[in-house]
């Protein structure tokens, strides 16, 4: 009796690391997969007075075309959107999000990429990255900021480049949210 407590005693542990490995090596698939990092860019802001002065001013958000080879997007997360609510990007460009909170956490995710950060007030989340293709991604808030939390979302459009350099290339900060009225009421159907 006393032997067959140990036996299966034994058993359960080796079950449970089995679990514990086989749950060890999802993530570092996932991790890998999606070549995750940590957030390394450790920048403060303050938080109470974005709207005042400085890069988060509400005339500096959306896209900025720094050179042909790269653009720079700013965008604040707030209860409960993004502002912009519709971004849009060129492809093949290296992309630079900046984004930073007025009020509480809030998560920045572009889903089908690995764009993935919190967005903490006081602090800005830098994320570097290159859209291969053109096409359309959702951007839903990700970190639980509240009552609103499920209908914070926006949305990433990107464009071929000589596309977005027609229609974007000659504003100083380019958002598709922006754009004529019509074609939005045309993607909202
Ligand atoms: Cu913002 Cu959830």
């Amino acid at each position: 009796m006393v032997e067959r407590t140990e036996e299966s005693e034994r058993r359960w542990a080796w079950v449970v690391a089995g679990v514990i490995f086989f749950v060890f090596a999802v993530i570092v698939y996932d991790g890998v997969r999606w070549a995750a990092q940590p957030p390394s860019n450790v920048e403060t802001i303050d938080a109470g007075r974005l709207h005042l002065a400085g890069e988060f001013v509400e005339t500096n958000l959306g896209t900025e075309v720094v050179s042909d080879e790269s653009v720079v997007v700013r965008v604040i997360a707030e209860q409960y959107s993004f502002v912009p609510s519709c971004i849009v990007v060129p492809a093949d460009t290296k992309v630079v999000f900046r984004v930073t909170s007025p009020d509480v956490v809030h998560g920045f995710l572009i889903a089908g990429t690995n764009v993935n950060s919190m967005v903490l007030p006081g602090f800005v989340a830098e994320v570097r990255t290159r859209f291969e293709r053109p096409g359309d991604h959702l951007m839903p808030c990700q970190e639980y900021c509240s009552v609103g939390h499920q209908g914070m979302w926006a949305r990433v459009k990107v464009l071929e480049r000589g596309e977005f350099t027609r229609s974007y290339g000659s504003r100083p900060r380019a958002s598709c949210s922006m754009a004529a009225s019509s074609s939005t009421a045309s993607r909202a159907t």
